[in-house]
């Protein structure tokens, strides 16, 4: 049976995602949201995509993380329920802003240094769930 503290997108991580916060803290989450959105600020291909003002994108981005790493639960009680593949539709999600995406976001773990194992468990993640959040229709 599956652990409460597993899911479907952790890429089959043996290490319980959620225990990630403890190690490496509040701070190393906001790091990343940072970095993350440095890195799409210069991106030619997904700048477009995002609002002008990238302070909302990144506090979104790091209380997500936080809840989703074994943090406070305070993107949902500001937002609610993540429901990602909702909040992704009214962005066009193919193969290239997928790999553009993830590579932003594995140069931002590099970024905010996040050491192993934690790191890799992270892009698993992130590789799997990108993965789930494409919504276009491409031939194979
Ligand atoms: C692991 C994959 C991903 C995760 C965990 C993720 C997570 C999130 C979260 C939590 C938000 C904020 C939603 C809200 O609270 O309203 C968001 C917004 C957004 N995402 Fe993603 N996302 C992923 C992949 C992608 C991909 C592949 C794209 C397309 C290149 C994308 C484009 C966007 C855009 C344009 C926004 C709007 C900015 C904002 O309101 O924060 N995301 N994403």
């Amino acid at each position: 049976m599956m652990s409460m503290n597993t899911t479907d997108h952790d890429g089959g991580a043996q290490l319980d995602v959620r225990s990630i916060y403890g190690r490496i803290g509040s701070e190393a989450f906001w790091k990343i949201a940072r970095a993350f959105y440095a890195r799409i600020d210069r991106d030619a291909q997904l700048r477009g995509m995002f609002p002008a003002d990238l302070e909302e994108p990144i506090r979104n981005q790091a209380e997500f993380l936080m809840q989703y790493f074994g943090g406070p639960e305070t993107y949902s009680a500001r937002k609610g329920h993540p429901r990602l593949r909702m909040r992704h539709h009214p962005f066009s999600i193919g193969v290239a802003e997928r790999n553009a995406w993830v590579a932003a976001m594995d140069g931002a773990l590099a970024d905010a240094e996040i050491p192993d194992p934690d790191r890799t468990v992270m892009k698993k993640y992130f590789a799997t769930t990108a993965t789930f959040l494409m919504n276009r229709d491409e031939p194979i």
